[in-house]
């Protein structure tokens, strides 16, 4: 364990447990993942780890990547991720099965302020694989052990077509409370069941929110087109450019604040991030 604290290159083994198809066009799968040692996870798990964190998932020959942690720690030594098929590290993920080994080094980054956020209103609003963080918070509020130190809790999840949803039986489950509003939405369906609104993201926001005040948090993750267009009806409802949270996804390497891949200006997104304000990056060079 101590040669985990002193070496900040260091990763664990991980095993896979579980992979599945999470959408219908089999580009985001889901891995669940344990350590192979017990104490890699009792350190990774006393890192006081918090929902918008990241972990730097290696696959020997091919490289390492950051991803967002997707479960909860309030899931107790369960580790989830969601993965993009996109270029190199992640097509050769998408191959690995259950029982193999990979890497990991985590948790990284900031995460969302969670002391700060108790007894406000959250809305967490996304879509697409950036929606693994949201998963990870939505599990830690809803948490018996955490949910009374939040107050309303909204949902707002979108995605192209049913079947491009995420986390099927974990909405389910959302659904069925009368303490969280979820909104679901398609941006096209050829069944109308009622069960969905079709539209995209922000125009849910627009008829669905409430007038918020400023005691009300939004966390919203997603592709960089939902977000440009979200944060206008955002505005509107009310929401102050500093309860406005983005997790930004820029390329990293490091993870550490050591190589300077991930700057913007003199932010260092690995450490500093990936969680910013609204007000934040609205400081943040044009060019981002
Ligand atoms: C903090 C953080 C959390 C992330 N969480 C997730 C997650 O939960 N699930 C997930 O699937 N992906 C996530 N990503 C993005 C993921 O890291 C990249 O998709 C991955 O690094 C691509 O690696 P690759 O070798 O497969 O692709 P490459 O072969 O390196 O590149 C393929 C394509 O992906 C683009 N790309 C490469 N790196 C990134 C990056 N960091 N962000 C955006 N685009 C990139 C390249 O420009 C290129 O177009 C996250 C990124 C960050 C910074
Ligand atoms: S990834 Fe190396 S400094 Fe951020």
């Amino acid at each position: 364990m101590e040669e985990s604290v002193a070496n900040p290159y260091q990763k664990y083994p991980v095993r896979i447990n579980s992979v599945y198809n999470e959408t219908e066009d089999k580009r985001l799968k889901t891995f669940g993942l344990s350590f192979v040692n017990s104490e890699d996870s009792d350190y990774f798990f006393s890192q006081s780890f918090q929902p918008g964190q990241y972990a730097l998932v290696w696959i020997p020959g091919y490289g390492e990547i950051p991803l967002g942690i997707a479960s909860a720690p309030t899931e107790h030594n369960k580790l989830v991720f969601t993965v993009n098929k996109t270029g190199k590290v992640t097509s050769k993920l998408h191959t690995l099965t259950e029982g193999m080994l990979i890497g990991l080094r985590g948790p990284l980054g900031n995460g969302y302020p969670w002391e700060k956020l108790k007894g406000k209103n959250i809305f967490l609003i996304g879509g697409g694989c950036a929606f693994s963080t949201l998963r990870s918070s939505i599990k830690y509020l809803l948490s018996p052990e955490n949910r009374q130190d939040y107050n309303d809790i909204w949902i707002v999840h979108g995605a192209r077509t049913p079947g491009m949803l995420l986390y099927k039986d974990n909405f389910k489950e959302w659904r069925k409370r009368d303490d969280v509003k979820v909104h679901i939405t398609v941006d096209s369906t050829s069944l109308a069941t009622g069960e969905y609104h079709v539209g995209n993201v922000p125009f849910v926001l627009k008829q669905e929110l409430p007038t918020v005040d400023e005691n009300s948090v939004a966390i919203v993750c997603g592709p960089p087109m939902m977000i440009k267009y979200s944060i206008d009806p955002l505005k509107e409802k009310g929401f102050l450019p500093e309860n406005v949270l983005f997790s930004l996804e820029n390329k990293m390497k490091c993870g550490i604040g050591h190589c300077g891949r991930c700057s913007i200006g003199k932010t260092c997104i690995c450490t500093e991030g990936p969680v910013f304000s609204m007000a934040e990056v609205n400081e943040m060079p044009d060019d981002y």
